[in-house]
């Protein structure tokens, strides 16, 4: 890998180098009926066409006026897409289809219990409610054009209909995911001053009812600490009638929206036109300092970039039954399973629960049940699947067109059973390689033209130029096996504007690494840099390799070191902390935390589980540590850094490099005996 400073570690580090060079061809009756079927559209798509091309993203939308502009580059990084159109993405998701689709399932929902009945939502309906929900926001809460709204909503109707009323009044909506923690969420309110927090009294998962509310009043609490007031707690309750929850409701603060709903009953409320650029959502992701980076999308450039990726790498026809089976509060959520496919008036799948409970055949009968012809997971659940119920699919049928893998690494083993077993071996597979920043699919192969190769994720999609360049910023050639930092060359509609409220972390992460001239306009001097290490084949074809920052992917989520770190500082009687990427069978990576503990403390059991408490009241459960170390001191450099390169070689018994430079190389075998005689 690149070089980096000696204090960091990276996934990159620890990437497992995978050498498999077998294609495989998508069946003809895909490449029959594909939406991308000719190669005519790699031309219409090369660089020399490049901004105009995606004209052609954009034409699938319904504008109120059109653009002047396709793209502005004069402030750079800061670009503009479609200048001067304007349009609402609410309309584009649900009014426009009325004409055709009334009576079309916009929105498929399957509880968790199966013994609760399935849920279609009509575009009519979906209308209905988008509406009045949009004027009890408006009238009751005082949302206007440019608030920010925070939901911390599980994965149940009322969250893209909220995601929709919000788009209707050109309000921002800032979903946060729902296993995150109150503190977490209460930080991402405070970050965005939102004053209306929009939650579930209760959810189901994995057979539990779990109370949600409580996270609100923490969410409330923090972000009261850190300055800032919610003056409205909407509660959509999961059960209309039941309180499924122990939190009291706050009187004048907390409301049920069922209740309210009525006094809205039939109202409409106007699609507020937007300009191109006018930003529709943050979506917060971590980042390498504690604080997480609220990542601001636009309305024109996003909704254009994922109705079209959708149209081409999801091949998403109307008369497709589509699930995509990953959570809303990510951006695989809102870029496609609301926004990507109601902008194109498809139906979209979602689910509540887990994929393995009640058993491990739960996707397959969803799929046999529904008629899901593609299909859209990421390689946790896949191995997930693979390793509970390898022989599931086989009892099921079903039959998928299409099938997607997103998040994450997938190891060609892996890769094949989702192709073989899961799939049948009907179905194309597409890796689709991308970020919350990137708004949609940076890397992939086009269904129906290009060969897949389980394990990458293939060339950059359509007008997105993928190069790899090594610390000093040169190319690395393509075939030459040598990892490098992967970036784009160019900007695209999908890019993130800004980070909410810091545009110069913005540039500073995302630009200033690889910037040629700071005062050039022209973009092909401001390469994105992605944080991915990569490798690219002879065929052009690209191979993540993970994160190069601080930043550890677990089942497809991303954590901060920093985050986690000071998670473990909340607990008295830690002095220091460092969490390193482990290889993980069943998640790809997890986290080990290694603790030194403040002087005269004995270690003990408790402490450790303390420790992983504390992660989980901060953050949430999927950052739960696979493991608490403590030891008796770090691996440090001569100036005190701690050396979490070293621990992770440790902790994955790979080579940790010279050591004899350390202030105190004796704990590097210290550490070594005890996690070795342990694991
Ligand atoms: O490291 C890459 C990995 O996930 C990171 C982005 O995470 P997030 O912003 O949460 O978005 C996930 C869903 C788009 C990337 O920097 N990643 C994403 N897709 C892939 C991947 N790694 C390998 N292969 C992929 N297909």
């Amino acid at each position: 890998m690149a070089a980096r400073p000696e204090d960091q570690v990276s996934e990159a580090q620890i990437a497992v180098h995978w050498r498999e060079e077998a294609y495989y061809s998508p069946p003809p009756q895909f490449i029959a009926q594909a939406n991308a079927a000719y190669p005519d559209i790699l031309e219409r798509f090369s660089e020399q066409r490049f901004p105009d091309c995606f004209k052609e993203y954009a034409d699938l939308l319904t504008w109120d006026s059109y653009w002047h502009t396709t793209l502005d580059t004069s402030k750079p990084p800061f670009w503009k897409w479609f200048v001067g159109g304007r349009l609402n993405a609410c309309y584009n998701c649900v009014d426009r289809h009325l004409r055709t689709s009334r009576n079309k399932a916009a929105i498929i929902w399957v509880p968790e219990p199966e013994s609760e009945d399935t849920k279609a939502i009509t575009y009519q309906e979906l209308y209905r409610q988008v509406n009045e929900f949009a004027a009890l926001l408006r009238d009751h809460c005082g949302v206007k054009t440019g608030d920010r709204v925070t939901f911390h909503l599980p994965m149940v109707p009322e969250l893209p209909v909220s995601m929709l009323a919000c788009a209707r009044l050109g309000a921002i909506h800032s979903e946060v995911f729902g296993g995150f923690s109150g503190a977490a969420c209460g930080g991402r309110v405070a970050d965005s001053q939102s004053h209306v927090l929009v939650t579930m009294d209760g959810y189901h998962r994995n057979g539990e009812l779990v109370d949600h509310k409580v996270k609100a009043d923490e969410a409330v609490e923090t972000a009261r600490e850190l300055g800032h007031e919610v003056d409205k707690v909407l509660v959509w309750r999961r059960n209309p009638g039941s309180y499924a929850s122990q939190s009291p409701m706050v009187e004048g603060r907390d409301v049920f929206v069922d209740e309210l709903l009525p006094d809205y009953r039939g109202t409409v409320v106007e699609p507020v036109s937007m300009p191109a650029e006018a930003p529709l959502f943050l979506m917060y992701t971590s980042g390498t300092t504690g604080r997480p980076k609220g990542c601001q999308h636009s309305t024109g450039g996003y909704l254009a970039y994922v109705a079209g990726t959708s149209k081409y790498y999801q091949d998403i026809h109307p008369e497709d039954t589509y699930w995509c089976a990953a959570d809303i509060g990510w951006i695989t959520g809102h870029s496609y399973i609301v926004y990507g496919p109601l902008a194109l008036g498809a139906t979209s799948v979602m689910y509540e629960g887990v994929p393995t409970y009640p058993d491990a055949g739960r996707v397959w009968r969803i799929a046999e049940r529904l008629g899901v012809n593609i299909f859209h997971t990421a390689p946790t659940t896949i191995r997930m699947l693979r390793k509970l119920g390898p022989d599931e699919p086989n009892k099921y049928h079903y039959h998928l067109k299409h099938m997607t893998t997103v998040g994450e690494p997938i190891e060609p083993e892996v890769w094949r059973w989702y192709h073989d077993v899961a799939g049948k071996g009907e179905a194309v597979v597409v890796d689709t390689w991308w970020q919350t920043e990137t708004g949609g699919f940076l890397g992939s192969t086009l269904p129906a033209l290009q060969p897949m190769k389980p394990g990458s994720c293939g060339p950059g999609v359509l007008g997105i130029y993928p190069v790899i360049y090594d610390e000093e910023g040169s190319e690395v050639e393509a075939g030459s096996e040598r990892a490098g930092n992967i970036c784009i060359r160019n900007p695209w509609p999908g890019i993130f504007q800004t980070i909410w409220g810091q545009p110069d972390r913005f540039v500073q992460i995302y630009y200033q690494k690889y910037c040629r001239n700071a005062d050039s306009q022209d973009w092909r001097d401001w390469p994105y840099f992605a944080g991915d290490g990569a490798t690219q084949a002879a065929d052009g074809y690209f191979r993540i390799l993970g994160r190069v920052d601080d930043v550890i992917n677990v089942a497809g989520h991303r954590l901060g070191t920093k985050e986690l770190e000071s998670a473990c500082l909340t607990v008295d009687e830690i002095a220091e902390a460092a969490a390193v990427p482990v290889m993980d069978e069943v998640r790809g990576r997890a986290v080990e935390m290694y603790v030194a503990l403040k002087p005269g403390v004995a270690p003990s059991k408790d402490i450790e589980a303390t420790v992983a408490e504390a992660i989980v009241r901060e953050i949430g459960k999927i950052a739960r540590p696979k493991h608490v170390w403590i030891v008796a001191d770090m691996p440090k450099t001569r100036s005190g850094k701690i050396m979490r390169r070293v621990i992770a070689g440790i902790s994955n018994f790979t080579d940790v490099g010279d050591v004899s430079t350390l202030a105190n190389p004796e704990i590097v075998d210290d550490i070594r005996h005890r996690i070795q005689s342990e694991k």
